[in-house]
């Protein structure tokens, strides 16, 4: 059988995530696979505010599952939050561009493992971490305990309502389906020599210069993520206010 999917967990337990509903996939995958307890098939995009995929029970029994990156642990249930192993050199790359003692805001920080990536690489960062989610608020919160960050503060809050009398050297936003709307907001939070780290969507025939919505920007810095859909790429790109 030669299937691929995503294994959100770790050795102690862990779900697996197929593309579509085969039940005999799904057992052979728990056969194969001792820690996982239980495979979902997803029907359907992610949907939604929350950016969640419906997830179809296949096999197993579902479970929250902590899941183990970069030394890090991770606690959540797939079906509430969103979460995606496969950011994970990305988290890393975010975390290296971090310098001491930063003011760092993450928006739509989902379980927290961006801020905490972050936070863990820059022990005197003060990393404030924004979802909206109300579980993935509380996975964020459980999170930080886990992995003693407590240099994160999460708040649940709308992040076009999120004011702060503090200003940051780096705002992330890993919403790429829709954060070039927040993008007034955070001009008025970030320093006026600081970076925000935009997440959109690209088509391969135009990389980078497809991205609307930039004019009070000056581009700094351009990273191809992740593929998203045929010919369509997740990026970062790295701006300054003018
Ligand atoms: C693509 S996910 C990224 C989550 C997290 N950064 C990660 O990498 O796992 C986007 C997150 O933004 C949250 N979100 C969407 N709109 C929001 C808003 N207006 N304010 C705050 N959070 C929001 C969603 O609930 C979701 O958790």
């Amino acid at each position: 059988m030669r299937l691929a999917f995503d294994v959100i967990g770790g050795k102690e337990g862990a779900v697996a995530v197929i593309e579509g509903t085969d039940k005999t996939a799904a057992k052979e995958i728990m056969e194969r696979h001792k820690n996982v307890q239980a495979v979902f098939g997803k029907v359907g995009e992610r949907r939604g505010e929350y950016r969640l995929y419906k997830l179809k029970l296949l096999a197993g029994k579902p479970s929250e599952v902590v899941h183990r990156e970069s030394g890090l642990l991770f606690k959540l249930d797939p079906r509430k939050v969103y979460f995606s192993p496969r950011e994970s050199t990305e988290r890393q790359r975010c975390a290296e561009l971090v310098g001491k003692k930063e003011n760092i805001l993450v928006l739509f920080a989902g379980a927290g493992p961006l801020a905490i990536a972050i936070a863990k690489k820059q022990p005197y960062a003060k990393v404030v971490a924004v979802e909206k989610n109300p579980a993935a608020v509380k996975y964020a919160q459980e999170n930080v305990k886990l992995n003693r960050t407590m240099n994160v503060s999460v708040l649940k809050a709308d992040a076009a309502k999120f004011k702060s009398k503090e200003k940051f050297d780096r705002i992330f936003m890993p919403l790429p389906e829709g954060a070039t709307g927040f993008l007034p907001v955070v001009k008025k939070l970030v320093k006026p020599k600081g970076i925000v780290y935009l997440y959109t969507l690209s088509h391969e025939k135009t990389l980078f210069r497809d991205v609307k919505g930039l004019d009070s920007w000056k581009i700094v810095g351009q990273q191809r993520v992740l593929p998203y859909a045929p010919r369509v790429w997740k990026v970062r790109i790295d701006l300054r206010p003018i």
